[in-house]
């Protein structure tokens, strides 16, 4: 069964609608942890719209299971992961006027950048997963560029509209993830996952990290913290 990874970006969006210090993503992601999930997960968007530099040194410092670093692959997020050292970045594309990351990476069109952070990440040891829409030569071009792992975007499955399209979308990342395994990638999924939605992802048998978000800040607020974090590790299975 696979790892839960928790993103904590939206308990400093909820900071910033007011402009307070409170609340504090450092704290959250004490909580998480000690619930029992594997990882934290916080995307530094250009913009800084919701975790700042200041959340992730701090995060850097105090997170002991492991911290994923979401960011586009630009020179200044290079920087600052080579700096800062996350234990992994996942790569993802990133548009200023988006609500939240809409897509997967362009793995063939965008190889030169993504192969340059690879390259560059690699000299530090840390671990680069590539955020991928569930299509063949996406998955394909990961490998040929030297990625750890890819992240299978899960949004086509989580916002399908009627039973059959989400079947479909969900054939497409099941076989998604044997390819992925096959070429010898670590295989995770991630985004609009919520609590009746991730059985069908967390039990195809190559999953190790599912990357969870919106759906889990959002129970917080009526069960709190620790026991929507404690549901999902149920709900996912892992123990
Ligand atoms: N994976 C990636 C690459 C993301 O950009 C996001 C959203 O920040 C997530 C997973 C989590 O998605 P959600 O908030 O819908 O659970």
């Amino acid at each position: 069964m696979p790892e839960l990874m928790v993103n904590i970006d939206h308990v400093a969006t909820l900071r910033e609608a007011r402009g307070t210090h409170y609340p504090d993503p450092v704290y959250a992601a004490g909580i998480v942890e000690m619930a029992g999930a594997k990882g934290i997960i916080i995307h530094l968007r250009e913009d800084r719209r919701h975790i700042k530099d200041r959340d992730l040194a701090i995060l850097r410092d105090v997170v002991k299971t492991k911290l994923n670093l979401e960011m586009a692959a630009t020179p200044e997020m290079t920087k600052i992961a080579g700096r800062t050292k996350p234990d992994m970045v996942t790569l993802v594309p990133e548009k200023r006027q988006e609500l939240t990351t809409e897509g997967g990476l362009d793995v063939i069109r965008s190889a030169a950048k993504i192969e340059k952070v690879i390259k560059a990440a690699k000299k530090h040891a840390i671990t680069v997963s590539l955020f991928v829409d569930p299509e063949e030569p996406q998955i394909k071009a990961s490998s040929n560029i030297g990625a750890d792992m890819v992240e299978i975007h899960t949004g086509a499955y989580a916002d399908a509209r009627t039973p059959r399209i989400r079947e479909r979308e969900l054939k497409k990342v099941i076989q998604a993830a044997a390819l992925g395994r096959q070429l010898g990638l670590g295989v995770n999924a991630g985004h609009g996952l919520h609590y009746h939605n991730v059985r069908e992802i967390a039990v195809i048998p190559e999953m190790h990290e599912l990357s969870i978000g919106h759906s889990i800040i959002a129970r917080a607020v009526f069960v709190g913290l620790d026991r929507a974090v404690r549901e999902m590790i149920e709900l996912i299975g892992d123990r």
